[in-house]
């Protein structure tokens, strides 16, 4: 059985060449370097994690619905499309859903992948080599994690949506070294780390709600990346420089606001496109989901300076302008505590499950008339606490 016979039917089998363009930089100049970059390199190393380890793969997911969300977030419910339907359509449409999301987070994974490469080589400071070097290991395991979670719990994957598809490759073929990271690092990641936090929060699945603050205890890392290097450079840009860039802003979140309609699984399913479409532009759930979706990106362009007339008319426009107030450190140090709190929650599940261990073994024992169960041997656990987690537990040797 080849990969591909997992895909939607037509999803295209053949590598996508995005040509390259632009220099390749080498800096001789060794001792450079921000204080607040070379703190996030260390961050990025000393939060490294084992996607095997770290997330219990164990938990089931209902590949019906496998980003568990409550009914009222399915995009068509209402609608006469989703009237019309009989039951064993919506749980088709429900897996299709699923499997769509969790594609293009994969698929967008696969794309800071390249581009955290990409900067590697071609950003011209020492210090942003070294941070993007430990985000693209951070982007392989992502893109390691959502390719099993859609294997074993889905068992479907969706192509690549053109939008998203047409932002990465402006990004990549450009040859000023700084749009793939206004492309990537604020952007598309802006936006999927407001759509993983939004899933995570409401996901009912422990599975999804684990890999979503994982991920998103990196993802945070990133985006405060892209901040740090962009605002210094475009500081010193001269306007008509900046409007360039303020160009690509205002074309790049048009096609990531689209991104996220689902179109493709309409296509597929092969329901009244135009209906569809139509309902969920106009739904209250949509456009309030689609202000959530902005809420990273927003503060982040302003915050980088990029704040120019056409940037707040496009957001006007969009109904999005009011995310500007957000406090990006204060959501970036949310998003590292709810992954703690995840892992902290596990750890206590574990040590409780082991207590309880010990204290049948005791009372069994007890019940034999042969005195309290000594440890040794074939014994349970000794309820030191002290075991590193292995099995499903959370991978805290590596997560000081
Ligand atoms: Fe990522
Ligand atoms: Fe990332």
């Amino acid at each position: 059985m080849s990969f591909f016979d997992f895909y939607v039917p037509g999803a295209p089998k053949e590598i996508w060449n995005v040509p390259m363009a632009g220099a390749t930089r080498f800096n001789w100049d060794y001792d450079d370097g921000r204080d607040r970059l070379l703190n996030l390199y260390q961050k990025g190393k000393d939060k490294q994690w084992d996607a095997q380890k770290r997330i219990d793969w164990d938990l089931e997911v209902d590949p019906d619905n496998a980003a568990g969300l409550p009914d009222e977030f399915n995009p068509l419910l209402g609608s006469r499309v989703w009237d019309r339907m009989t039951e064993r359509e919506r749980v088709e449409f429900t897996r299709h859903q699923g499997s769509w999301l969790f594609s293009q987070f994969l698929h967008g994974e696969q794309g800071a992948l390249n581009v955290s490469a990409r900067i590697v080589e071609s950003a011209p400071d020492l210090d942003s080599k070294f941070y993007a070097a430990t985000q693209t290991m951070d982007e392989a395991r992502h893109v390691e994690l959502y390719t099993r979670f859609l294997r074993e719990k889905v068992g479907m994957y969706y192509p690549i949506n053109q939008d998203l598809a047409k932002l990465l490759a402006e990004s990549l073929e450009d040859s000023r070294w700084d749009l793939p990271y206004l492309g990537m690092q604020v952007l598309i990641e802006g936006l999927a780390l407001a759509a993983f936090g939004l899933f995570r929060d409401v996901s009912t699945n422990p599975l999804v709600k684990q890999l979503l603050a994982y991920v998103m205890q990196d993802e945070a890392r990133h985006v405060a990346f892209g901040r740090l290097a962009l605002k210094d450079y475009y500081a010193q840009l001269t306007t008509a420089e900046r409007a360039e860039r303020e160009e690509f802003v205002v074309e790049g979140c048009y096609l990531l606001r689209d991104r996220f309609k689902g179109r493709e699984v309409y296509e597929q399913l092969g329901l009244p496109l135009d209906e569809c479409m139509e309902f969920v532009d106009n739904s209250e759930m949509y456009r309030l989901y689609q202000s959530l979706l902005f809420s990273r990106v927003v503060p982040c362009v302003k915050d980088v300076g990029l704040w120019g007339e056409r940037v707040q008319a496009a957001y006007t426009d969009m109904g999005i302008l009011d995310n500007a107030k957000g406090d990006l450190e204060a959501l970036m140090r949310q998003d590292e505590d709810i992954a703690e709190a995840v892992d902290r929650e596990r750890y206590e599940a574990e040590l409780g499950a082991r207590r309880q261990e010990v204290d049948d073994a005791i009372s069994l024992g007890a019940d034999s008339g042969s005195g309290p169960a000594t440890g040794s041997g074939s014994g349970p656990a000794t309820g030191s606490g002290s075991g590193s987690g292995s099995g499903g537990g959370p991978d805290r040797a590596a997560n000081p």
